[in-house]
């Protein structure tokens, strides 16, 4: 079956979680923020708190989240998104804890949105909560295949560098039209040496930023030798801070770029000229270079 694919003018979309907010979307386009789609937080079936603070931990090289997918109610998602007025598209985030979460979630929202993250990957979770993803690994082809009879927007599996993410995304290239690599690298620990007690109220949490951008690369390429055989493409996740991690992704394998932690302590303002310049300095390589975009995708020797 061919694949559906998104055309996102530039490839490059906020990490979901990060900015992932209506209202923000909005402010970043009235400041001409030159991002290809948005992507809300990911709505599950039911509410949920999350863990409570503190959920963020930054130590300079890393940082941990634990906020275990706070969601709002999908009627509460829809009175915000049906009046939207954005002008560049919405790629909707899912996550569930058993398949027919996912079903309903997509079917109820599938109106709204140009394509499907399906968020197979969390590492967190709240108190007594399993993790969403031990509880799913074995269960993702499951979880994946029935997709398409509930939609025809293009599907984005978003993995997890915590697992065997070559058997997995084997399982299910035949049913995507996207593999995201990937979410938060861990759990991880942090300790107060005073307190000593974790700092996060959630235990652990999910590590992102620079430091696993080197994991999420070898993500990307492992799963680009497997992806690009049919026509499946990749978005790069993890610690994308400046114009050259763009390119060593597309490098590496990935069409679509998402950035998450590097936005976190700007301004929209901020945002704005960081994406803008990013993009530009890309186009001047590109230039400089004399090769395409799409000659750049895989083109890794070795
Ligand atoms: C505060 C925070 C919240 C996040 N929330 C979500 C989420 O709701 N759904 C999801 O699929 N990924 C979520 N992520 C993971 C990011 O989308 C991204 O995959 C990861 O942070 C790696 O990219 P980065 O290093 O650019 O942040 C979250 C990450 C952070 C830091």
């Amino acid at each position: 079956m061919s694949k559906k694919h998104i055309s996102l003018n530039p490839p490059i979309v906020n990490a979901c979680g990060i900015l992932s907010y209506l209202d923000v979307f909005e402010r970043l386009e009235k400041m001409n923020a030159n991002f290809g789609a948005w992507i809300p937080k990911s709505i599950g079936p039911f509410e949920k708190q999350g863990n409570p603070n503190p959920t963020i931990y930054h130590n300079g090289s890393v940082l941990l989240n634990s906020f275990a997918l706070p969601t709002h109610s999908i009627q509460s998602w829809i009175k915000e998104f049906e009046s939207a007025d954005l002008k560049k598209p919405v790629i909707g985030s899912v996550w569930g804890t058993k398949i027919e979460d996912y079903r309903d979630v997509i079917k109820k929202i599938d109106k709204y949105v140009s394509a499907w993250e399906i968020n197979v990957s969390c590492p967190n979770k709240e108190a007594g909560e399993k993790s969403l993803m031990e509880s799913m690994t074995e269960k993702i082809k499951e979880i994946i295949m029935p997709l398409r009879e509930v939609t025809q927007k293009p599907i984005i599996a978003k993995l997890s560098p915590n697992e065997d993410y070559v058997a997995i995304a084997k399982s299910i290239v035949d049913y995507v039209d996207y593999i995201a690599c990937g979410n938060t690298l861990g759990p991880g620990l942090a300790v107060d040496i005073y307190s000593r007690k974790p700092i996060l109220a959630g235990f652990a949490g999910g590590m992102s930023g620079e430091a696993i951008k080197p994991k999420a690369m070898k993500m990307v390429n492992d799963v680009y030798k497997i992806a690009s055989k049919e026509d499946v493409k990749l978005i790069a996740y993890g610690g994308i801070s400046k114009w050259e991690d763009i390119l060593e992704y597309a490098i590496a394998g990935a069409s679509i770029f998402g950035i998450g932690t590097s936005l976190l302590h700007k301004d929209a303002g901020q945002v704005a000229k960081f994406v803008n310049n990013m993009w530009k300095d890309v186009l001047k390589y590109i230039e400089k270079e004399n090769i395409s975009f799409d000659e750049i995708v895989g083109c890794l020797d070795g």
